[in-house]
């Protein structure tokens, strides 16, 4: 099939390259004409695991190509995706302002007698549908066309291997001719679809971000009370885990959650209930569990070096979770600012996410000392901070960090290592719930 995916972010680029790998022609526009430029040139702006291949295959192979004009995607695509960042506003409320500007450019460029199918990807308040079928006619009186929502879940870190094998295809439609073409796009998956009205489609997506930000409180919650009894979290989410009606993903105790999507949804979700009259309350504990991890965890470091100022910190990860280069919302950076706000001198070490870190400016390189290898990090330190849970950490020789280490405490916010493997090493190590 023919299609259009407009934004060429995570979710736009990913889904791109894997239509095009199961055989659709894919134009993915964008109006950055430097990602175009990079994408034209072969180069990734976004660092996810197996994209870069499938781009340049599918490239080679003449099934995926990038433009800057909604016009020439439109034009040649039977579908019509739309995959632009919908941010946060000040109030928690979700900023619909790319979605409506590119409403009305597909209503600009859309010719008579040609129908189209305008997807919603990006994650979006229930009842957006509705606006941009409105806009779309507003804007073009003789449009032939059907909006469909189609919420995109993968993760970052594995956003190919999700895409390409998902637990679900979720379309929201109200046309039989939009739901036929959508089924026939994703029929080489082979996944499960689920046809939906617009509005719950839209709704699952913030459900189930909402859901999965839920568990992880939950279990932070449980981890709060373990340390107070002396049980060990990790045990209790293998036990509880283990019933299938509970499940165990999800349920690592840590730091909290963090990146682009979570606390922005729950966020949103909960500012879309309040503006439907039925306040979701639950969610507002969600966040509040969650925005105290990094207090408790800065709460136990000071609990054994007392005062922060001047002490020598490492801190191993900066992304917000691993495998991915996104720094956004990373708990590991705040944690970084605030001990650098506490006066501390930090050394990080992250194997992706140092560069755009510096480059978005979420970090200031002349406060925070960057260093090309764990390693680096720790010399003289007074403790080592595990803040991203990368697999490349599991691998260090230990005796060297704790040779190069002032003081052999380790405080791992993730929960990566084992506390009796440690232990044994010779370090002081501390973990989250866990005696
Ligand atoms: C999340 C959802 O998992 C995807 O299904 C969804 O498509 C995506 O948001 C989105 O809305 O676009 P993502 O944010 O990429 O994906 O990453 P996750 O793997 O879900 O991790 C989110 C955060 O939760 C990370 O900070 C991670 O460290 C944290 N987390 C995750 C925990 O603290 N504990 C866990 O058990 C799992």
């Amino acid at each position: 099939m023919e299609l259009c995916i407009i934004g060429s972010g995570y979710v736009g680029l990913v889904s791109g390259a894997c239509f095009a790998e199961i055989g659709h022609h894919v134009v993915c526009v964008d109006n950055d004409q430097r990602k175009v430029d990079a994408l034209q040139a072969g180069k990734i702006p976004i660092y996810e695991p197996g994209l870069e291949d499938l781009v340049h295959r599918n490239v080679a192979a003449k099934r995926l190509r990038f433009t800057n004009s909604i016009e020439d995607g439109v034009d040649h695509s039977q579908i019509v995706f739309i995959a632009v960042p919908t941010p946060p506003q000040a109030d928690g409320s979700v900023d619909l302002t790319y979605i409506e500007r590119v409403a009305r450019e597909i209503a600009g460029v859309l010719k008579p007698g040609q129908y189209r199918v305008v997807v919603d990807k990006s994650t979006v308040p229930v009842k957006t549908g509705e606006k941009v079928t409105e806009t779309i006619k507003r804007y073009n009186k003789g449009a032939d066309f059907d909006v469909v929502s189609n919420p995109e879940f993968l993760r970052e870190g594995c956003a190919v291997p999700d895409l390409m094998n998902p637990d679900r295809v979720v379309i929201g439609s109200a046309s039989q001719k939009a739901t036929d073409l959508m089924k026939q796009v994703y029929e080489p998956f082979k996944a499960p679809i689920l046809v939906t009205d617009i509005n719950s489609a839209e709704l699952i997506k913030h459900a189930a971000n909402s859901f999965l930000s839920l568990k992880i409180s939950y279990i932070n919650a449980v981890a709060a009370i373990c340390e107070a009894s002396g049980a060990d979290v990790e045990m209790v989410a293998d036990g509880i885990g283990m019933d299938k009606r509970i499940g165990r993903n999800f349920l690592n105790a840590g730091l909290g959650y963090g990146g682009s999507c979570f606390p922005k949804d729950v966020k949103a979700f909960i500012a879309i209930s309040k503006q439907l009259g039925t306040p979701f309350k639950l969610l507002e504990e969600v966040e509040r569990i969650n925005e105290g991890m990094l207090d408790r965890f800065i709460g136990k470091l000071r609990d054994v070096l007392w005062v922060l100022k001047d002490k020598h910190i490492a801190v191993w990860g900066l992304t917000f979770k691993p495998d991915t280069d996104d720094v956004r919302n990373s708990v590991a950076i705040e944690l970084v600012n605030r001990l650098v706000a506490e006066g501390a001198h930090v050394t990080a070490y992250d194997p992706k996410g140092a560069e755009k870190a510096v480059e978005w400016k979420l970090l200031d390189p002349t406060k925070v000392k960057l260093v090309p290898t764990p390693i680096d990090a720790v010399n003289g330190a007074e403790a080592l901070l595990l803040a991203t849970e990368w697999k490349e950490f599991l691998n260090q020789d230990f005796a060297e960090v704790k040779a190069r280490m002032h003081t052999p405490l380790i405080f791992d916010g993730r929960n990566l290592f084992n506390p009796g493997t440690m232990r044994e090493l010779g370090f002081d190590y501390r973990a989250v719930g866990r005696p």
